[in-house]
């Protein structure tokens, strides 16, 4: 059974065609550098060419960089404001003529670490991090997804935190990993003393770097990088789809 991936990122739109019964890809990826500003009418136009790319007709599974309920955006972190309100699964599926499943993007992510990935069988609390542009969060309880936890968010002294630990705050300071592991300690400290999960999966960017900045933690909470790293979007939005877009009989 194959379902298209789409990930909507800060700095790309990927998309695959996904195999959802092992959670791979099934071709290769696609990448176009997502339009600035990421306006809804240039985001929507990106995504149909990738959707175009491989001639897709079928379900799409897309992950959204923001809070999505029922098909509606409600947050605008890293994206431009206008998609505020917006039916994004409606401007997706007008776009491409295809039906259209539309998550947060981290919640994506974390279905498919959950699935084939770092939380594969893992119960209890798992929290899920995606560290790119901004700060992603994917909440677990005994493998359900508490979804659109806009957890990156949480103020660290008077600052969104995705602002003060996120990759991109990383390369806006110029910092070597080691700086940068302080930050990012700060906040896993923080979201561990509120949450108190029993693991934390470290996804996004970021991730790749693991071995570099883990050694400078020092929050008492199991972390593992993510595995399927820059391909856990794609693969968790087509899960997302399988299982929520109505197939015609
Ligand atoms: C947004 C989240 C998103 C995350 C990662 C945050 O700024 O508020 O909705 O999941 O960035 O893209």
């Amino acid at each position: 059974m194959h379902v298209l991936g789409i990930d909507i990122g800060g700095s790309g739109i990927k998309g695959a065609v996904v195999d959802v019964a092992t959670g791979t890809l099934a071709t290769p990826r696609h990448r176009i550098p997502t339009p600035e500003p990421a306006t809804p009418e240039a985001v929507v136009e990106t995504v149909a060419r990738v959707v175009q790319h491989f001639a897709w007709q079928g379900p799409i599974g897309c992950g959204f960089p923001a809070v999505v309920k029922g098909g509606i955006i409600h947050t605008a972190a890293n994206i431009s404001p206008r998609w505020i309100g917006t039916n994004g699964q409606q401007m997706f599926e007008q776009a491409t003529g295809s039906p259209v499943a539309l998550l947060n993007d981290a919640d994506a992510a974390g279905l498919a670490e959950m699935r084939h990935g770092a939380g594969q069988g893992r119960g209890g609390l798992v929290l899920m991090l995606t560290i790119g542009t901004g700060i992603g969060t994917a909440l677990f309880i005994d493998g359900r997804l508490v979804p659109n936890t806009e957890l990156g968010h949480i103020e660290i002294r008077g600052k969104d935190a995705e602002r003060r630990a996120s990759d991109a705050a990383r390369e806006r300071k110029g910092l070597r990993w080691r700086a940068w592991a302080a930050d990012l300690d700060e906040y896993l400290r923080r979201i561990s003393a509120l949450l108190w999960p029993d693991l934390i999966i470290i996804g996004g960017g970021a991730s790749r770097e693991f071995e570099k900045f883990a050694p400078h933690l020092s929050v008492h909470v199991e972390l593992l990088p993510a595995v399927l790293r820059n391909e856990a979007g794609m693969i968790g939005a087509a899960l997302y789809a399988h299982e929520h877009v109505p197939v015609a009989a």
